[in-house]
C-alpha cells in the first residue's frame, strides 16, 4: 500500500506565510534565519557537538548541518546554535562552551523552497480557514498520486498538485479525482493537477507486473491483501479459478502464475485489454484465458466452457525441470567416476527412461468463483442458479454425484458495522439472490471482513461451497 501522509517535519522552523497564494511561487519562500554560532578549533567541534549538555541547545533542523565552514579561518570551524544572542544560552551549556570558544559570532541561515515538506507549504499558503482540515493524505498508484480535493480547496488544486509533485521523488503526475459517483466499471474520473499527463500506471503486487490506464480501469492498492489471501489461501495449483469481475487481473494473474488455471472475464474492454497486456508480460499466456461477458453471463456459461474445452495440460514448471536436469547431470557424472550412486529423483516410475516430470493435467470443472464488484456482486447470485445443468447433457460427464462443486468467493458492503449484525444482512442477502438458504452452517463458509471503507461501510468477502440443488436446478 502506499497512502503517503503530509507531517510536519520534526522542530521546524515554518516556511514564510503567502495565505491564499493560488499559483506557486516558489521564490516566495526564501527566508533568513538568524543564529548564534561558537568558533571553535576544527578538531573539538566535533565532541563538543555530541556533549550531552551542549546538545540541548545545538541548532536542530531537517536538511541543515550544525557545524559549518568558519568563513575567517580554515582551522576553525562554527558551531550553530538555536539562540539568537549569548544571554539566552543556559549557564551549564556556557559552562561546556567557554573553554573551547574562541568567541560567539552571529549566523544567518539561507532557507527556499526546497527546505520544507509538503506539509508544512500547504500550511503556509492555505487560507487560515482551511488548515484544520486541508488534504492529509494521498495514495499512490505507480507513478501517479491520487488527491481526492473538497470543493472548498478546489480553488488551491493546482498549488497543492505542484508541491505534492514537488517534494515526492517518485512521483511523476499528481491527479485529483473529480467525482465521487462511480461508473458502471468502478472508474472515477480523474484531473491531472501537476507533472506528466501519463496516466499509464506501471504497479507490483503478488509478485506481479501490471500496466493500465489509471484512468479507464479499476485499481485499488488498497486490496493487495485480500488479492493474495484468495491466492495463497485458497486457491491450488492445477485449479481452474474463475474471476467474473477481473479487473486487470489481480486475482488472476497470480493465479495463473501459481500455476492454476484461470479463466478472467471482465465487462470493461479496457480492462480486457490491459488483462491481455499483463498476462504476456507476466508470461502466463497458457494459464489464463481472458473474456469480455456481463458477469451474470460469463458465470452460466463457464461451466459447460470448461467441460468442453479445458485447458492444455502445462508444462512442468522451469523450477522442476532445472532440478531434474541438475540430478540427471549429478548421476551422468558419478556414474563416470565409477561412483555409486542414489538414483535421481524419477517422475514416472513406470517408464525410468522418461526425463522430465508428467505434464500436469488439466480438470474440467472449476474449484473457484470469484467475485470482487462489492456494490452489486451479491445479485449476480442467481446465474448461479442452473448454470451446471447443461453439463448433464453431455456424454461424458459422470453425473451431478460425482463432481465437485466451486466455492464462491463473493465480495460485498455492508451499512451493518456490528459484526454479529454485518454477517445477518449479508447471509439474508445472499440467500434472497442465490434463491437458497447461505447460513453460517453451509459448506466451505468463511466470512471475511476485507476493510472499512467508509465509517458505516464494511467490504466483506464472502466464502461458500455452491449447492448442487442450486447449480443443476432444471
Ligand atoms: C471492484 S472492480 C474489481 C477488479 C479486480 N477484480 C480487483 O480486485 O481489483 C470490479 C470490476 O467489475 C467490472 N464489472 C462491472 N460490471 C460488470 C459486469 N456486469 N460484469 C463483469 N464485470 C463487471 C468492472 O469493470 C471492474 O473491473
Amino acid at each position: 500500500m502506499s497512502a503517503i501522509s503530509l507531517q510536519r517535519t520534526r522542530k521546524e522552523i515554518p516556511p514564510p506565510v503567502h495565505r491564499g497564494m493560488k499559483k506557486l511561487d516558489r521564490e516566495a519562500f526564501k527566508a533568513k534565519v538568524k543564529c548564534l554560532a561558537v568558533r571553535v578549533d576544527e578538531k573539538a567541534v566535533g565532541a563538543l557537538a555530541k556533549n550531552k549538555v551542549v546538545q540541548s541547545q545545538v541548532l536542530s533542523m531537517s536538511r541543515k548541518r550544525a557545524i559549518e565552514a568558519d568563513p575567517s579561518t580554515s582551522t576553525n570551524k562554527l558551531l550553530l546554535l538555536d539562540v539568537e544572542t549569548e544571554d539566552q544560552l543556559s549557564a551549564e551549556v556556557k559552562e561546556q562552551l567557554l573553554p573551547l570558544s574562541k568567541g560567539f559570532v552571529p549566523y544567518e541561515i539561507e532557507l527556499g523552497y526546497d527546505h520544507w515538506n509538503a506539509f508544512d507549504i500547504l500550511h503556509a499558503t492555505l487560507p487560515e480557514e482551511l488548515l484544520d482540515d486541508a488534504p492529509a493524505a494521498f495514495t499512490i498508484t505507480g507513478h501517479i498520486a491520487h488527491l481526492n480535493l473538497r470543493e472548498e480547496y478546489l480553488p488551491y488544486k493546482y498549488l497543492i498538485g505542484q508541491v505534492v509533485l514537488d517534494k515526492n521523488n517518485n512521483i511523476r503526475t499528481v491527479v485529483n479525482k473529480l467525482d465521487t459517483i462511480e461508473s458502471e466499471f468502478r472508474v472515477f474520473k480523474m484531473e491531472v493537477l501537476a507533472g506528466d499527463d501519463d496516466l499509464v500506471a506501471e504497479a507490483h503486487e503478488g509478485g506481479c507486473k501490471f500496466t493500465f490506464d489509471f484512468s479507464k480501469v479499476y485499481w485499488n492498492s488498497r486490496l493487495s491483501h485480500e488479492h493474495n489471501r484468495l491466492v495463497a489461501e485458497f486457491f491450488k495449483p492445477g485449479q481452474v479459478v474463475a474471476d467474473v469481475m477481473a479487473g486487470v487481473g489481480p486475482f488472476a494473474i497470480p493465479a495463473a502464475k501459481k500455476r492454476c488455471f484461470v479463466l478472467g472475464n471482465d465487462l470493461n474492454p479496457e480492462s480486457v485489454k490491459w488483462m491481455e497486456k499483463n498476462r504476456q508480460d507476466n508470461k502466463v499466456q497458457d494459464a489464463l484465458r481472458i473474456s469480455n461477458d456481463d458477469g451474470r453471463a460469463f458465470i452460466r456459461r463457464a461451466p459447460l466452457m470448461i467441460w468442453k474445452r479445458p485447458f492444455a495440460p502445462l508444462p512442468p514448471p522451469a523450477t522442476l525441470l532445472r532440478k531434474l536436469e541438475k540430478e540427471k547431470r549429478r548421476a551422468r557424472e558419478a556414474a563416470k567416476a565409477g561412483e555409486v550412486t542414489a538414483e535421481p529423483a524419477n517422475p514416472s516410475a513406470e517408464d525410468p527412461n522418461q526425463t522430465s516430470p508428467p505434464e500436469q493435467p488439466s480438470p474440467r470443472h472449476i474449484s473457484h468463483f470469484v467475485m470482487n464488484l462489492p456494490g452489486s456482486a451479491l445479485e449476480f447470485l442467481d446465474a448461479y442458479a442452473g448454470s451446471y445443468t447443461p453439463l448433464l447433457e453431455e456424454a461424458d460427464f459422470p453425473g451431478r454425484d460425482d463432481i465437485e462443486m466451486p466455492l464462491v468467493h463473493v465480495h460485498c458492503f455492508t451499512k451493518e458495522i456490528e459484526p454479529e449484525q454485518g454477517e445477518l444482512d449479508i447471509l439474508e442477502r445472499a440467500t434472497g439472490y442465490l434463491g437458497h438458504s447461505v447460513s453460517k452452517d453451509v459448506e466451505g463458509y468463511n466470512l471475511h471482513c476485507v476493510r472499512r471503507v467508509a465509517p458505516n461501510k464494511d467490504m466483506y468477502c464472502l466464502t461458500f461451497r455452491l449447492p448442487k440443488e442450486v447449480a443443476f436446478k432444471s
